[in-house]
């Protein structure tokens, strides 16, 4: 079963540990200054463990991209949410825990009933993430460039949700 919670500085060497997995630096993933942002609590942006049956095996972001402080969407309309994932050991990869975890994130999303729609945005390149968030029901915007990342915008209506 998976559970989500809050991250908290007890976290920060598994997180490091995840940042330099082969398939999270190849994903894009990473990059957060963990000791400085796990600490502020940002009414715009959940930092959350995934665990397994009791094992943190990934981490979410969960933010709503119109208001958290990094405006990494750029501007951006209301009411919606942005979703970053991974898992970080191979070993938990490819057995289902990624689906359950966008499961309860999706849910956790639209349980605020002003939220309309979930964006995520995959590397272009990062043909499994993508075919794993088409199966989730997420569709494609387009392509857009985040700083020199090629990213693949998908979108999740809240009428389409899973
Ligand atoms: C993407 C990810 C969260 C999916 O979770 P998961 O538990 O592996 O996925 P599930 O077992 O629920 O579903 C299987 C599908 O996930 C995707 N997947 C599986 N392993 C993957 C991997 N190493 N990298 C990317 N996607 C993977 C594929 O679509 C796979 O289906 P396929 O075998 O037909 O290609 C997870 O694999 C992961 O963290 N990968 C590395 C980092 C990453 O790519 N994060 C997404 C950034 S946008």
């Amino acid at each position: 079963m998976i559970t989500l919670r809050a991250a908290t500085l007890d976290d920060v060497a598994l997180l490091r540990s995840w940042d330099d997995d082969p398939d999270v630096v190849a994903s894009g993933g990473g990059g957060y200054e963990w000791e400085t942002e796990i600490p502020v609590r940002s009414p715009w942006s959940e930092l959350l463990i995934a665990q397994w049956n009791d094992e943190p095996v990934g981490f979410m972001q969960i933010a709503d991209p119109a208001l958290e402080e990094s405006h990494y969407w750029g501007d951006c309309e209301q009411h919606l949410r942005s979703i970053d994932i991974w898992i970080g050991g191979a070993e938990h990869r490819g057995r289902g825990i990624g689906t359950a975890m966008m499961r309860a994130a999706i849910d956790r999303c639209f349980s605020s009933p002003d939220v309309t729609a979930i964006i995520i945005d995959p590397l272009v390149r990062n043909e499994r993430a993508r075919r794993f968030y088409e199966r989730l029901g997420f569709e494609f915007v387009e392509v857009r460039r985040f700083d020199n990342d090629e990213c693949a915008v998908y979108r999740l209506e809240r009428s389409n949700r899973p």
